[in-house]
Parts: C-alpha cells; sequence; structure tokens
C-alpha cells in the first residue's frame, strides 16, 4: 500500500479547507437566504447552527479524517465495517452536486466575459433566460445543448482533472494557493467600491435589519441549518478527505475554529457587498430596496448584471463579480470531485491519475442534462431534493451513529492530545442532543413539506425523476459500494 499523500504545510491545509468551505454558496445563496429569513434575525439560528452544529461537526470530521486516515468511506469502514455505506452516501451526494455546480460556474465564466462589453444588455432578466440559456417550457422538455454553457463547463471539468491529477500538494494545494488570495483580493477592491456608493447603507442595514417574528418560524431554522452545512461543506466526505492528508502532528481544533470563522467572515463581507450596490440600485432607480431584490439564481445573474449596468466602470466591476464566483467556484468544485475520487481510490486501489480521468470524464457527461435548455429546471429540482433530503438525511445518520453509537469522546481525547487548546464536554452535547433534535425535526418537516406539495409547482414525474429516484439511488448505491470487494481489507 503507497504511503497516504499529505498536504506540504499547515498553511496549504487551512487553505484548502478555507476554499473549500467558500464557494457559490457564500457569494449568492448566503445574501439572499439572509434576506429571505427575516434579515438580521436570520443571523441568530445561523450562528446558533454554526455553533452548535457547525464547528462540532467540522471538529469531528477534521478529527475522523485524520485519527483514521482514509477518504470517508474507508474512515467509517474504519469506525466500523457495516458503516461504509455512509461514506459512500456522501460521496455519491458530492458527486450529484458537482455535476450542477460545475455548470452554475460556467454560467458565471460566460458572465465574466460578457462583463467585458457588459453583454447582457438593458434587460438582464430576458436576456439571462431567453438568450443566454434559451429556456424551455420545463424540466421534461431538455431541447439541446447550450453551446457557450457547454465549453465553458468543457474547460472548468478540463481543470479539475488536471488539479486532481496532479495530486494533493502539487494540485489541490497549488490551485487553493493561487485561487484563494486572489478571491480576497478581489472581494476587497469589491467591498470598498460597494460600501461607498450612494445608498449602499440603505442596502446593507436591509440585510442586516432584524424582523423578529422571523425567528419563530421553523423554516427560517432550516433555512440556516442548511446554510451552514452547505457552506461549510460538512456532511459531504469532503472535510474527512481533505483532512486525512494532514500529518501526524496537525492541529485539529484550531484548524476547525479558523476554516468556519473565515468562511463565514467571508459571507459577512460578500453579503454587504452585495446589499451595498442593490442598495445604491435602488436608489439611482428611485425605488424600495424589496422591489430589486430577487431570489436564488436570479440574484446572481439577474439582479446583479442590472446593477452592474448602473455602476461607474461597469465592465471593470462586472468582469471582477463573475471571476470572484469562477474562483470560489472552481475552489469548491475541485474538494467535491476529490472527496469522490479519494473514495474510489481507497477502494479499489487504482492509481490517482486514472481514478480523476475517469471520474471527470463521467462526470463530464453527467453534466451534459444541465447544460440543455431545461437544464436550468432540472438543477433547480435536484438542488433542492439533494439539499434537503441528501444532506439533511446524511448529516443526521453521520452524528447520530457517532455520537450514539460509538466513543465520541475518543475523538475529542484525540483532537484534544494535539491542539493548542483543548473542546470541552459542550462538544459531546452538541452533537449528541442539539444537533440530532434540530436536524431530526428539520429532516421530517421536509420530508411532509414535499410530500404535500409538489416542489415550485413541478409536474410529479419530473419530481420523481430527478427529486426522489436521485435522493433514493444515491443511498441505494452507497448500499452497492459496500457490498464490493475492497483493496483496503488488510489495512483495517
Ligand atoms: N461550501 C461550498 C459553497 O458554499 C461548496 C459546496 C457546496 C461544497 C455544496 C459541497 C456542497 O458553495
Amino acid at each position: 500500500m503507497a504511503k497516504r499523500e499529505q498536504w506540504g504545510t499547515r498553511t496549504g491545509f487551512v487553505l484548502a479547507a478555507v476554499g473549500s468551505a467558500i464557494g457559490l454558496g457564500n457569494i449568492w445563496r448566503f445574501p439572499y437566504m439572509a434576506y429571505d429569513n427575516g434579515g438580521g434575525a436570520f443571523l441568530i439560528p445561523y450562528f446558533f447552527a454554526l455553533l452548535t452544529a457547525g464547528i462540532p461537526i467540522i471538529i469531528l470530521e477534521f478529527g475522523i479524517g485524520h485519527k483514521y486516515k482514509g477518504s470517508a468511506p474507508l474512515t467509517f469502514f474504519k469506525i466500523f465495517r457495516k458503516w461504509e455505506w455512509l461514506g459512500w452516501w456522501q460521496v455519491f451526494v458530492s458527486f450529484v452536486i458537482s455535476i450542477y455546480y460545475v455548470v452554475v460556474i460556467s454560467w458565471a465564466l460566460n458572465y465574466a466575459l460578457l462583463a467585458l462589453n457588459l453583454g447582457w444588455g438593458d434587460s438582464p432578466g430576458s436576456f439571462f433566460f431567453a438568450e443566454f440559456l434559451q429556456l424551455s417550457d420545463g424540466p421534461m422538455d431538455l431541447g439541446g445543448i447550450v453551446w457557450p454553457v457547454f465549453l465553458a463547463a468543457l474547460l472548468m471539468w478540463f481543470v479539475v482533472w488536471i488539479v486532481l491529477f496532479s495530486g494533493v500538494k502539487r494540485g489541490i494545494e497549488l490551485a487553493n494557493k493561487i485561487f484563494m488570495p486572489m478571491l480576497f483580493f478581489l472581494l476587497l477592491v469589491m467591498l470598498a467600491r460597494a460600501v461607498t456608493l450612494e445608498g449602499a447603507a440603505e442596502g446593507i442595514s436591509y440585510l442586516f435589519q432584524p424582523d423578529f417574528s422571523a425567528i419563530w418560524d421553523y423554516s427560517v431554522w432550516a433555512a440556516a441549518y442548511g446554510q451552514i452545512f452547505f457552506t461549510l461543506s460538512i456532511c459531504f466526505a469532503i472535510m474527512i478527505t481533505y483532512s486525512s492528508y494532514l500529518p501526524e502532528d496537525a492541529d485539529i481544533n484550531n484548524n476547525g475554529m479558523i476554516t468556519a470563522f473565515i468562511n463565514c467572515g467571508f459571507s459577512m463581507l460578500a453579503g454587504i457587498m452585495v446589499f451595498g450596490v442593490l442598495g445604491y440600485m435602488a436608489s439611482q432607480q428611485g425605488v424600495a430596496l424589496d422591489e430589486v431584490v430577487a431570489a436564488g439564481v436570479g440574484l446572481a445573474f439577474v439582479t446583479i448584471p442590472e446593477a452592474i449596468n448602473l455602476l461607474p466602470a461597469a465592465k471593470f466591476f462586472g468582469f471582477l463579480f463573475f471571476i470572484c464566483l469562477v474562483f470560489a467556484g472552481m475552489s469548491s468544485m475541485i474538494s467535491i470531485s476529490e472527496a469522490v475520487c479519494s473514495g474510489l481510490m481507497d477502494k479499489f486501489g487504482w492509481p490517482r491519475k486514472g481514478t480523476a480521468s475517469i471520474l471527470c470524464l463521467v462526470g463530464f457527461v453527467l453534466s451534459l442534462v444541465f447544460m440543455t435548455n431545461g437544464g436550468l429546471f432540472v438543477l433547480d429540482i435536484v438542488d433542492h431534493f439533494i439539499n434537503n433530503f441528501g444532506i439533511v438525511f446524511a448529516g443526521l445518520v453521520q452524528v447520530i451513529l457517532l455520537s450514539w453509537f460509538f466513543k465520541l469522546d475518543s475523538i475529542r481525547q484525540h483532537t484534544n492530545a494535539q491542539s493548542d487548546f483543548a473542546i470541552g464536554k459542550w462538544w459531546n452535547f452538541c452533537l449528541k442532543v442539539i444537533t440530532p433534535i434540530v436536524l431530526g425535526y428539520m429532516a421530517i418537516a421536509n420530508l411532509i413539506g414535499d410530500i404535500r406539495v409538489n416542489y415550485e409547482g413541478y409536474d410529479s414525474s419530473a419530481l420523481l425523476l430527478f427529486g426522489w429516484i436521485v435522493v433514493v439511488v444515491v443511498v441505494l448505491l452507497g448500499f452497492a459500494m459496500q457490498s464490493l470487494k475492497s483493496n483496503w481489507t488488510d489495512q483495517a
């Protein structure tokens, strides 16, 4: 058995973990989520989720990855043979995410180029849906391939392939050492511009103005927990994989906290930037802020281009914004794919180069679905189901198994033994009691909600095909993988 690869430096690891955490989720998802779920009041459940679930789970995942030195499936196998499927479940969830995540990055790359001459014109809304994506009538009408998206996605998969192919130190670590500093620098430039715009203050206060009635609403808590899991890349096999490449004497508790706080700090700054610009737009058009804000995808690809049109030096800042999305997205995309790559390498003893090649090829082919005229609808459905069920359920199962059916304290002792500061019993309490209660409640509420009403009013057949079936297949594949013969039985 070849020796496991390792990070070159501690900074290299932290940058890679932060690179995974900071992604599309921070720049367009966070601002919109906060805005839509009670503004400043969202921050209460958000920080509650960060402190009681986010940080404990990131330390847990860093701890088990480091202690057992394996990708998620191997790590769970070493903990208890029959839990291997849980690792695969997370791996397949990651894989499904990777095949549409890359397509959103491809839109962003196209938009970075379009920005150079404000190619989205005067009405970015109709440009995005009708001209750029040439959207069909619904998810069951895929139509043909949208070529600009295809080309950009091909390039992005190529970059992922090169990086995975080159290994942990010379590929992943190096890519993050380039992407991350650039990303921070660009964000600061845009932030400085945004907060000095006229009307920015109103936009920002809109984002942070608390609507306290919102904290009594269960869906606000669900959104906050969902956002924390998504943004920290936890329960996706990713952080377990990344920490399995740590050297023996690595500090776990501190690295976990640093990763979580840099990520959430970045979200705050991105939120201030985005809402500063929206405040400016509202003041230029003389309308109220809630009239200019759109949801999800629309926020980044419709509202932001509208706002960019009004900015001084529009082309320059437009390019910066979308290039930021590309950098942030790519460092996450690499981590999502590495979680899969590493799982396969461990299981079958395949060499890295071949595994990365097959993975990127298969990933690219499956991504084609999202590059079609109906792609956006499919993406919307897959994203909703994978986030609401894949992550929430896999997270719940992971937390319950590890904290109730395993000696959780052995992990705490392991991480405390080599960290700058020790974590106390509160950690066990968060993982054993608080997180399972909240996640369990969420899981059931989500399930009832989606059975009762068709998500976004889509056809039942489309929801069955791209939603329920995907969610179930991902679990079944986990068990199927567990039943296959592994290369690792000798080392457990
Ligand atoms: N955490 C990253 C983000 O916020 C990327 C990511 C998303 C990773 C979803 C895994 C799953 O975009």
